[in-house]
């Protein structure tokens, strides 16, 4: 059984057996079934059920939850349990233990202690899996497997010496002798050279905790790499054993890695863990009534797609967070939980897995919850549930369909990680990326992410009618080449300020700005600077419709025939100088914006370039709505998600069918408080 069939929309729960008195396994299962829940995942952290000490194997445990699963037609998603190493070996084996920025070993007691990098883990997790996978892929219940657990979650940062061995190795072979690596990293400066690869380490503690900028960004790419390789060497050995048509995956979104590339070379797609109820915790609630809250989660789930356009939730809120050290929130508002699903359904999930089937009574996430509360009594949410199986069923037709989008916004992992290092980059970088998704959603237009990963080519940025990439401040190129090739055929880009003034190793270049963007945008930047302090509102007059600049001023000219001047800076000493270029380029338009893009700038973007609100002829909602569609041949499924707890009146100008209730829809229509509705046209 697949959990992305394209034909139908699959319920799972994540399941602990070891948690519960085997007695009561049997009643769960049975409920569950009853609750349309037909997948569980299991055995993420539960190594000690199979090797309880080093070298000793006993498969019983889930040998008789299998055997029961198999009875009542329960079907399993399991699970390597590398994300947990016994104490039995961390004690051993110190050595596989991460450590901190000083050099401390972390020790046994949360979860996530490991470095990838230590051959003794290596070795342990090899064997592990090998068990796990030779004993158990071939039980007739299980459909697939979840490598892990979250890799790179509450984790990001390796410093153990395995770490330190692994990056000599790395630069070794990136760099291949001292010289190319000391030109690369700039060690020139502040006499950091290095004459012995002995003396290179992952960043270190130092004074005022500034590293070598481009030693870091080199170093968090030994963390992908390191992670990716980790993940890789796991699928290669469940390969070997799973059942034909078993797939492969893992959850969650982290922090310094790649997921792409790793979903290309290991993965058979993605999942997501998706926990908008943070929106909700008492240290992270935004009193701003415009904030997004829970509707951020639309963001992560975006960025799954980019991954896996369908996609997989291995973990769905179904309860409050909560650790006792910290995360406190509320408990889920009737009609939450069937907005949050419908949220990433809407996305393209078409497998959604709540976590947890019943709230653990021990450790430090006993006030994670899950569908149930400890004693297991029916409650709120599980009928809630209940009613939310009955409305997958209702839209199942949808599973398969692509989300819809004519906007893209392009990205890429080094400017990921360089905005993560550089003050400067990240200033822009997340006023933009946070204005662009709030523009989007705000006068809803559904937007995707688009990352320039190798694989990528123009023919795939086709189906975009305009791409931003807000800040390509690192730019080679192979991908100036290939978005001039999108431009040529007809698209649209938008770059905004800070763009192409770095190489690969996050060097600058000394190329006149914006370096390889220039023949593409037309556009020369003679001068530059963060936008001071006392200079007031700095704005922007584009052909009458002003708006301010943010954060930073690119000084512009446009150079050559086909280059523009369309707007221009209207305060302090560069009043009238040129803010925004417009470059005919081939078929198409490169525009290059000198600031970042606050959410009014991103809003006359999107209104100026045509593409604003595509559906609005055919529905009309108000802002505290989300509207996504997804496409399946010339079907259209549209879905509005009311993420505000009070009513709110939407107008469909055309016809459609809502799939609920298998009525049509014509005209006003209120949606009650967090009530959502999927229409298809
Ligand atoms: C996820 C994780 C789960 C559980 C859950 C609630 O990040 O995969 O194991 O910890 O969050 O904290």
């Amino acid at each position: 059984m697949n959990i992305l069939n394209g034909q139908r929309l699959v319920m799972g729960t994540c399941y602990y057996p070891e948690h519960w008195p085997e007695k009561l396994w049997k009643e769960d299962l049975l409920r569950m079934l009853d609750t349309g829940i037909e997948v569980i995942r299991i055995a993420e952290f539960a190594w000690n059920k199979v090797e309880p000490v080093e070298g000793k194997f006993t498969y019983e445990f889930f040998d008789r939850f299998l055997d029961l699963a198999e009875e009542v037609g329960m079907k399993v998603i399991f699970c390597t349990p590398t994300a947990t190493p016994p104490a039995w070996l961390t004690k051993k084996y110190p050595e596989v233990l991460n450590a901190d920025i000083k050099g401390n070993r972390y020790y046994h007691g949360m979860r996530r202690h490991y470095n990838y990098n230590s051959p003794v883990y290596k070795e342990f997790c090899i064997r592990i899996t090998e068990k796990f996978a030779s004993h158990y892929a071939g039980r007739k219940c299980i459909i697939g497997w979840q490598i892990d657990n979250e890799l790179n979650c509450e984790m990001d940062y390796f410093y153990s010496e395995s770490d330190t061995i692994a990056f000599r190795e790395f630069l070794k072979k990136k760099y291949g002798t001292l010289e190319a690596l000391n030109e690369s990293w700039g060690t020139v400066f502040w006499n950091q050279t290095y004459t012995d690869w002995e003396e290179i380490y992952v960043p270190r503690n130092t004074c005022q905790n500034s590293v070598n900028p481009h030693q870091v960004l080199d170093y968090i790419r030994l963390i992908s790499e390191s992670a990716r390789r980790f993940a890789k060497m796991q699928s290669d050995i469940i390969r070997i054993y799973a059942k034909p048509g078993d797939f492969i995956t893992t959850n969650g979104l982290f922090a310094h890695l790649d997921n792409h590339e790793m979903t290309r070379e290991s993965l058979d797609f993605y999942t997501y863990d998706s926990y908008p109820d943070f929106g909700y915790c008492l240290d992270m609630y935004d009193e701003d009534p415009k904030a997004f809250r829970d509707r951020k989660w639309s963001r992560n789930l975006s960025e799954t797609r980019s991954i896996s356009p369908i996609f997989g939730i291995m973990e769905q809120q179904s309860g409050a967070c909560g650790w006792n050290t910290r995360l406190e929130a509320p408990t889920p508002r009737p009609g939450q939980i069937t907005l949050w699903t419908m949220q990433s359904i809407a996305h393209g999930a078409d497998f959604i897995s709540y976590f947890r089937w019943r709230t653990c009574t021990m450790g430090t996430e006993m006030y994670w919850h899950g569908i149930l509360d400890y004693s297991g009594r029916e409650n709120r949410r599980i009928r809630e549930i209940r009613q939310v199986h009955n409305l997958m069923e209702a839209i199942g037709e949808a599973a398969g369909a692509v989300y819809e989008a004519q906007v893209g916004v392009v990205k890429d992992y080094d400017n990921i990680w360089d905005a993560e290092i550089d003050h400067w980059h990240q200033r822009v970088d997340s006023v933009s990326q946070k204005s662009l998704f709030a523009a989007a959603q705000r006068s809803h237009t559904p937007m995707d992410y688009v990352y320039l990963t190798d694989t990528l080519k123009a023919e795939d940025l086709k189906k975009y009618k305009v791409l931003f990439y807000p800040h390509a401040t690192i730019i080679n190129k192979k991908r100036a080449k290939l978005l001039a090739d999108y431009v040529a055929e007809g698209g649209i880009l938008v770059v905004g300020c800070r763009s192409g003034y770095k190489d690969m190793t996050g060097k600058c270049v000394m190329d006149k700005l914006p370096g390889l963007l220039a023949p593409l945008t037309g556009t020369d930047i003679p001068e530059y600077s963060l936008i001071a302090p006392d200079a007031g509102k700095v704005t922007v007059d584009w052909e009458g419709t002003v708006f301010e600049a943010a954060v930073f001023t690119d000084l512009l000219e446009p150079i050559g025939e086909s280059a523009e001047k369309k707007a221009a800076y209207t305060s302090d000493y560069y009043a009238g100088t040129c803010a925004l270029v417009c470059n005919r380029y081939g078929k198409g338009q490169a525009w290059y914006y000198g600031s970042a893009f606050d959410e009014k700038a991103a809003d006359v973007f999107l209104h100026k370039l045509g593409v604003a609100s595509p559906y609005q002829d055919f529905v009309e909602a108000p802002e505290e709505c989300e509207i996504a569609v997804r496409k399946k041949g010339e079907q259209r499924y549209l879905f509005v998600l009311n993420y505000s707890k009070e009513p709110v009146q939407i107008t469909f100008h055309k016809a459609g069918l809502d799939l609920y209730t298998k009525e049509t829809v014509a005209g006003k229509r209120e949606l009650e408080g967090y009530e959502t509705i999927v229409v298809k046209f």
